[in-house]
């Protein structure tokens, strides 16, 4: 599977088969969040309901998995390797955009999940018509102690059984950790995010439109990443 991912893409350009398989899944979610949000916008909330749950899921495991596999780091390193243009254009526009593309890719990833919640606790049905509940829609500390608290519980569980089965290490201390504190910070963007909006339906639309723009953007960083490595200077850097 590894091997085929780095065999030719089918594009016809200098991209592998993974490089190729990962913008055309980027494409096909972007397109399919954007029918997903005008759904949303002509109040067709069933419609926009199954399309952002089943797109944002399907994503999450397309590119979580993706990443595993092509083992995440490539994706940073991937220019250095492969970007065959001049050392200024290097760095002075690949490495900002490919950093400003990962940045997104984080947040992106977080509001995915954030939404999908934030979409389930603010919703309510009038007359069997799925609709957003246009009330104040406020976590209390007691229940944020409480997640966090479980949250805290499982990723101490997994990082032990980790060091239990491949031993201490640093690396691995310091990954878990991370995790704790962007949790931490999600945890800490809510409270801020629900004191500005602390109405339901306004802050899940709001947030909704946001996220759907950071795809947007995405989509765009992305493929001028892919053009910049495949199509306009592709090759070994130096
Ligand atoms: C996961 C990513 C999601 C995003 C990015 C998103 C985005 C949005 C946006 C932008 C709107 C408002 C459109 C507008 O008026 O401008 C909206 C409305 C709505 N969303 Fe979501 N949403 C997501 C997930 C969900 C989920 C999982 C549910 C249900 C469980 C849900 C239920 C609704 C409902 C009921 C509306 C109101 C539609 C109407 O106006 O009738 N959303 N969403």
């Amino acid at each position: 599977m590894v091997e085929w991912l780095k065999e030719p893409g089918f594009a016809g350009t200098y991209a592998t088969m993974g490089a190729d398989i990962s913008q055309f899944m980027a494409t096909f979610f972007t397109v399919l969040f954007i029918v997903g949000f005008v759904q949303a916008r002509r109040g067709k909330a069933g419609v926009h309901h199954g399309l952002m749950l089943g797109g944002m899921t399907a994503m999450l495991a397309f590119f979580t998995s993706y990443y595993l596999f092509r083992q995440l780091g490539v994706l940073a390193f991937e220019g250095k390797e492969g970007f065959g243009g001049p050392k200024d254009l290097y760095e002075n526009v690949f490495v900002p955009l490919l950093t400003f593309h990962i940045l997104l890719v984080i947040i992106g990833l977080i509001m995915a999940i954030y939404m999908i919640v934030l979409g389930f606790r603010a919703q309510t049905f009038v007359a069997g018509r799925r609709m957003l509940r246009d009330a104040v829609l406020q976590t209390t500390w007691k229940r944020i102690g409480i997640v966090f608290g479980i949250l805290t519980t499982v990723v101490l569980l997994l990082f032990l059984s980790r060091v239990a089965m491949a031993g201490f290490s640093l690396g691995k201390l310091s990954v878990y950790l991370g995790l704790l504190i962007l949790a931490g910070l999600v945890f800490g963007f809510e409270i801020t995010i629900q004191r500005i909006w602390p109405n339901g339906e306004r802050r899940h639309r709001v947030l909704g439109r946001f996220t759907v723009a950071i795809y947007c953007i995405l989509f765009v960083t992305g493929s001028i990443t892919y053009t910049m490595l495949y199509i306009l200077y592709p090759g070994k850097i130096g």
